[in-house]
Parts: C-alpha cells; sequence; structure tokens
C-alpha cells in the first residue's frame, strides 16, 4: 500500500462492534471484563485504548516502522525517549533544536543526572568527537526549527551505530510523507503530531516510530507507567487530520518553494532559509534524504528590531502564532517566542539574530499569500 492509502486506511478498518466505518470515540477510562482478567484486549486506557490503537497503527505505517506510540504532546514524546536513560548517561544533541527540547534537556533532565553535549550539527564529526563511554542516544531535528539547516541522517546514525548508540531523529518539520528517517538508519523517530501530522491547529499530540523491539518494549512500558498518553478525542482528531497528510503537504512544499523565490528577490529580505532553494547551504543533501521540501522556512530582513516587529505584525493573512504546520499560514518571531528558553548568548552562537521571521507556509492560494508577504513587507 502507498502512503496517501495508509493514511486512510492502516488500523481504521470498520468498528468490529458496530460496523461504523470512521474509528469511534473510544471516550471511557475502563473496560468492562467478562470475569476477573478476561477482556477483549483492553482493561484502562492510560494502558491502551482503541481509538488510541488505531492512531498507533496507522502513525507506524506512514514510518514504515512496526511499532508506533502516541503521546499527550511532542514534548512528552521527548521525555519518554529521556527514560531510556538513567542517572549518568549521556546524550549527544544538535544544537538545532526546538527551544522546548533544549529546555527540557537542560531545565528538567540534567536535573534527574542525565548529562548532554549540544554539537554544531553540519557534520557527522561534532556528533562522534562529542561521544564518551556513557553516550546513550544521540538526538537531532532535520530540517532543524527556526534555521532549516538539514543534518546528515545517515551518516551519523552510522557513528552512532559504530559507537553502540542509538539515534534519534525528530521528524516533525520534514513530516513522514517527505522524510524517513528509520530508512536513513535512524533507530527512532519522534513527531509532535501537533503539527503535520493533525495538520488543522487543534489537538496537541507527539508520537514515537521504531522497528527496534527492545526499545519498543521499553517506550511501551514507560507510556503505561508515566502516563503520558493522548485522550481518545485527540487521538481521532489526530487520525482524521492525517487522512489528508499526503495532500496537504505537496501543497504546503509547492506554496513554500514559490514563497522562499519570491522572498530571495525581494529587496527588502536579506537572507531566505529554505531546503528547497538551490542556494542553501545543504540542498544537495535535502535532495538525497529528503522526498520534498515542507512548508516551513525563515527569513532575515534588512532592518533592526523594531522594522522586524513592524513587519511581523502587518501581516494580514498569515497569524502571528507559535506552532506550525496547520492548514493556515503562521508566522513566529522565534527570538521571542518558540526559542526563547534558549539563552541569547546561545541563540547568536546558532544563529537565531533578531532579525529572523519563521514562516508555516499553508495551503491557502499561493498568489493572496505573496499578497499578504509585500504589503507587510512594504510597511518599512
Ligand atoms: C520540532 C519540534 N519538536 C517537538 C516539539 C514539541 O511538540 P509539542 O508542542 O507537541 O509538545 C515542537 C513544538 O513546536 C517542535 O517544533
Amino acid at each position: 500500500m502507498k502512503f496517501a492509502t495508509k493514511a486512510i486506511h492502516v488500523g481504521q478498518g470498520a468498528d468490529p462492534a458496530t460496523g461504523a466505518t470512521i474509528v469511534p470515540v473510544y471516550q471511557t477510562s475502563t473496560f468492562t471484563q467478562d470475569a476477573v482478567g478476561v477482556t477483549k484486549g483492553y482493561d484502562y486506557s492510560r494502558a491502551g485504548n482503541p481509538t488510541r490503537t488505531a492512531l498507533e497503527d496507522c502513525l507506524a505505517s506512514l514510518e514504515n516502522a512496526q511499532h508506533g506510540l502516541a503521546y499527550a504532546s511532542g514534548c512528552a514524546a521527548t521525555a519518554a525517549i529521556c527514560h531510556l536513560m538513567k542517572a549518568g548517561d549521556h546524550m549527544v544533541v544538535s544544537s538545532e533544536v526546538y527551544g522546548g527540547t533544549y529546555r527540557l534537556f537542560k531545565m528538567v533532565m540534567e536535573d534527574l543526572g542525565l548529562n548532554f553535549t549540544f554539537v554544531n550539527p553540519t557534520g557527522p564529526d561534532a556528533f562522534v568527537n562529542a561521544m564518551t563511554p556513557k553516550t546513550k542516544l544521540v538526538w537531532l531535528e532535520s530540517p532543524t526549527n527556526p534555521l532549516l539547516t538539514v543534518i546528515d541522517i545517515e551518516s551519523i546514525a552510522k557513528a552512532a551505530k559504530e559507537k553502540g548508540c542509538l539515534t534519534i531523529v525528530d521528524n516533525t518539520f520534514a513530516s513522514p510523507y517527505f522524510q524517513q528517517p528509520l530508512a536513513l538508519g535512524a533507530d527512532i523517530v519522534l513527531h509532535s503530531t501537533t503539527k503535520y501530522i493533525g495538520g488543522h491547529s487543534d489537538v496537541i499530540g507527539g508520537c514515537v516510530m521504531t522497528n527496534n523491539n527492545d526499545v519498543y518494549e521499553k517506550l511501551k512500558f514507560i507510556q503505561k507507567a508515566v502516563g503520558a498518553v493522548p485522550g481518545p478525542m485527540d487521538c481521532y482528531l489526530t487520525l482524521r487530520g492525517l487522512k489528508t497528510l499526503a495532500i496537504r503537504m505537496e501543497q504546503h512544499a509547492k506554496n513554500a518553494q514559490a514563497i522562499a523565490e519570491h522572498l530571495s528577490k525581494h529587496p527588502k529580505v536579506s537572507k531566505v532559509f529554505y531546503p528547497g532553494l538551490a542556494s542553501h547551504p545543504q540542498h544537495a543533501l535535502a535532495k538525497k534524504q529528503m522526498s520534498g521540501f515542507s512548508g516551513m522556512m525563515s527569513f532575515e530582513i534588512k532592518g533592526d528590531v523594531a522594522q522586524t516587529k513592524k513587519v511581523m505584525e502587518s501581516f494580514k493573512l498569515f497569524s502571528l502564532a507559535e506552532s506550525l504546520g496547520g492548514v493556515e499560514s503562521l508566522l513566529c518571531y522565534p527570538a521571542l517566542m518558540t526559542h526563547a528558553a534558549i539563552p541569547a548568548s546561545e541563540r547568536d552562537k546558532i544563529g537565531i539574530s533578531d532579525g529572523l521571521i519563521r514562516l508555516s507556509v499553508g495551503i491557502e492560494d499561493v498568489d493572496d499569500l505573496i499578497k499578504d508577504v509585500d504589503q507587510a513587507l512594504a510597511t518599512i
């Protein structure tokens, strides 16, 4: 079965109890047992729920994975993976990660005795050089949030494997439609399903997919023991969004490419970050490891902070909002919004400047989006 078919059908057969064509919202915390310990496969919704099973099976199929697990948020999925480590263990992390990932590692997990080294993600050497005998996991995001750096997943996963470490790829920006990290050698894929997978900015969620049975068994236990699970209604909304992932991603990428090309020629723009542009420093790598360039981009204007804010506040169709990956276009100011948890000195080192604007390009008519960009830039 191909991607678009799997998104609509896997895990989503007719309901065995009623024949309902669409997976029902099993809004129940518990399940009546036929006799003590005799169940129909479910006993308590933290451990498992049929609506969640449908979502997990479908998500796994989209990453060509054997196993999928759903969480209450992308950060809950990230925390679950941290639970694979114990005090004293070490993780090598790309310095370009979502601000909330950085916050969870530095401000929560370090207090529990886990250690993290952040490295420049553009070459596999930096990851290898940072590994110690205590290194258990290697974490990267590609393309990165918000600079759209493309990281060589295959080389890093290979080097990590040689050192006995597992590689985790946060695939949120590409979505499984455009990038398949497990096929490139990664051990675990993570998504904030809040973004492209849900696709409609109406539900928070996360997921993890893997082909490693041992990792799956541990994560399944952690999911039940820690309990950061999504409710049935959230699973239903995510599944409903997921059905159109293929068609949405095509349009996100088409619109983003057109806007990136337009901005690259705009006299008030100094730099555009989009992997689909031939001028992007890792364009060749992006072409190799992705089948499309997705809908996220950033750009810098020729102006100071006040002018950047003026432009941002002048958009009419793009909403000034955190998050990304919904059908509607959004813009955000990473330095003060999504990446505010990263100290200014670190942000400077990474290249998240005060003039950087991030766009999540939606699936509206691209002519209207370009008109909106132009009128906002015309205000300075
Ligand atoms: C790349 C990336 N990973 C993880 C997360 C965290 O996901 P959530 O907000 O669903 O907890 C985000 C949120 O913006 C993200 O952009």
